[in-house]
Parts: structure tokens; sequence; C-alpha cells
């Protein structure tokens, strides 16, 4: 498929824009979106742009019964010209591919579609807002519409690319969270699908995350799936820990998300010359970091959350508060340079951000 075929329909009823310094997660979405089906006999095909809204399908869908659908989130930023770039855009191609793989979901041209985003975000280049902390959050979503009661792979699958401009995904901004260790419910287990940005490890971790919030914190930090005793990842987020002047970051598993502000966190540290490692972490030994006043830091990381300081953890009955409640020095210069490079604010070494240019 080629760029230059991607049928485009503008819609003649635009939406009125939300106020940017007010925006919530993911509730506006901007007048258009993408579109592209998959059939074994042609492939992906049909690429098109077409106005946000409803489309039909079966309620034999097979998404809807077995959940064989994968999704993605990245974002696009102002800079203060008014030119807009994306993050890392081939990170999450890739991921979303390797998401298809684990779902046996058909591959997509990852190059093809962040050309066709480029398109969308230009025809809703008006939504990408301007504030500091803001941003227009991209999410791919992969699903297969194949109607089948039968539990096999579908046959057939649809693309859709929405947009929605966001501000902060927590509604503290950058204000610490709290988070409670999660020690009955588990969210992914080596062998399952942990590592794929899949739906159902989103509904599976819904309980869990309900009860904590009952209690005052905002997401879990869950563990290990067969011992509970080994960190895996928040809620919505990787995770960090600065313990002794070492940062230390679960390592990839198989059941635990690739995050792509999580490797750019690595990556940004590593440049700077900071230790950091990718390792087994128990929960044991952040307790007793804490005890022993050697827990220095804790921060989230990912794409709605960016990076998201952790205030507090609660875990066996106890709570562990982090720095005072406080943002770190490191939390808040990896939060500045990362946002930076994003909102093209600081100098990108990496090659991170790719433009989106105006089309002629
Ligand atoms: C993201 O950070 O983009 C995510 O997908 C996390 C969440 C909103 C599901």
């Amino acid at each position: 498929m080629k760029v230059e075929n991607i049928r485009i329909e503008l819609t003649d009823q635009p939406n009125d824009k939300p106020d940017w310094n007010n925006l919530q997660f993911g509730r506006t979405f901007t007048d258009h979106m993408f579109v592209m089906d998959y059939t074994p006999e042609n492939g992906w095909h049909d690429a098109r742009i077409i106005p946000y809204g409803d489309l039909p399908m079966s309620p034999a869908s097979s998404v809807l019964h077995y959940g064989q659908t994968v999704f993605e989130g990245l974002k696009a930023y102002r800079d203060r010209e008014g030119n807009v770039s994306m993050f890392r855009p081939d990170q999450n191609m890739k991921r979303m591919n390797d998401s298809n793989e684990r779902l046996c979901m058909p591959a997509f041209d990852g190059d093809f579609v962040i050309e066709a985003m480029k398109v969308l975000i230009d025809v809703d280049r008006d939504w990408v807002p301007d504030v500091e902390g803001t941003a227009l959050y991209i999410r791919p979503v992969l699903f297969a519409t194949s109607p089948n009661l039968g539990v096999d792979p579908s046959a057939n699958y649809r693309m859709i690319i929405m947009m929605s401009p966001v501000g902060a995904y927590y509604e503290g901004g950058i204000n610490p969270v709290k988070i409670a260790v999660e020690s009955h419910y588990v969210r992914a287990v080596k062998g399952g699908t942990g590592a794929a940005k899949t739906a159902g490890n989103y509904a599976s971790s819904l309980k869990a995350q309900q009860e904590a919030e009952k209690k005052g914190y905002e997401q879990v930090l869950w563990l290990d799936g067969r011992e509970h005793r080994y960190v895996e990842e928040v809620g919505a987020m990787n995770v960090f820990f600065k313990i002794d002047g070492e940062i230390v970051t679960p390592e990839l598993n198989g059941s635990i998300l690739p995050g792509v502000t999580r490797r750019s966190v690595i990556e940004l540290l590593q440049h700077w010359g900071e230790p950091v490692v990718e390792r087994r972490l128990a929960m044991q030994e952040i307790y007793d970091a804490a005890q022993e006043g050697k827990l220095e830091e804790a921060f989230g990381t990912g794409t709605a959350a960016v990076i998201s300081p952790i205030g507090e953890l609660y875990w066996n009955e106890e709570q562990m508060v982090i720095n005072e409640g406080k943002i770190g020095s490191l939390s808040q210069k990896i939060y500045d340079t990362i946002t930076g490079i994003q909102s093209g604010e600081v100098e990108d070494p990496f090659g991170w951000r790719v433009d989106v240019p105006k089309r002629g």
C-alpha cells in the first residue's frame, strides 16, 4: 500500500475543540480517524481517513467474544514554532506487530502506518494542543472482525487509529502517586500475554485497581505471577527504583510490557553515565532499602503517564513513604528531559522526534 492511495474523506461537521487547559485523558476525539481492513485474499487494504464516528460490526465479531485485539499508545507534540512531531513511532509499530504475532493476528507494514499517521495528524493538525504538558494521544487498535463463534484465529481484521488531545494521565499531574503492591491478583505469568499490549491484560487488572482505589491508592504494583515476590510493572506504567545510588527496573522477562518510555529512560540514563540496570527485583529488597533509608526515588514510565513519581508504596499492611512523598531530583530531571525532547524544548541527540510535515 502507498500513502498516496489513502482515500481521504473530510468531515463537514467539525467538532469544537475542548479547553486545552482542562483536558481529561482520552475523553474527546479528533474529527477524523484512519481505518484499514484485512482479509486473507486482499491482505491489508482500503486504507482510508474518514470522519471519526461509529462503525457497524457483526455482533459475532470474534473480538467481542474472545478478545483478539491489540493496541498502542503514542503521542504527537507541538513545539513553540507550531511544528508537530511524534515520539519514536517506529518503536510502537514494532511492538504492535510483536503483539499481533502473540495474538495470531496479521502483521502490517509499520513504515506505511507511520506515514498514514503523519497524514492523519496533519488532517487534524489543529487538534494538537499547545499548552505545556498536553499532547495529542494517538491510539492505534487492531481487532478481529470475522463473525465466528468458534475459538479460532479470526480470518478478517480491522485497524483503526483514533486521536485524542490529552493532558496529564493522573489528576494530580506530576504530583507523586500512591501505589498499592498487589499480593493477591496477578497480571501476567511467564508464557502468557503480559508482554503484548492486548485488551485482556487491562481487563483483568481492573478488579485489583478498583480495590486499591477503595483504599486510597491510584494504581497497583504487580508482582510476578508465580511467587508474588518480584516486581513487574504498575497498572499503566513500567517502574524504576533508585536504590542506594543505582537505578533499577525489572528486566523484560516475557510477562512485562516493553515500554517505549521505559526504553527511552534507560537510554537517557546510559547517555548521562548513570548506573542503570535491568534485573530481577524482589519486593523485599525494596522494603529493606526503604527501612535502611536507601530507597531514594521511585517512578513510573509510560506514554500516557510520561514520568510519574511514586510517593508511597503500600505492601503487607505497611506504608513506605518515598522521598517524603515528593518528586525526587532524578525523576524531575528525567521528566524535564523527556518532555523537553518531545516538545522540542530540549535538543534531541537520539533522533527520537519524527516530524509531521504539512501536506502540500
Ligand atoms: C499508554 O501509556 O499509552 C498506555 O497504553 C497506558 C494506558 C493508558 C493503557
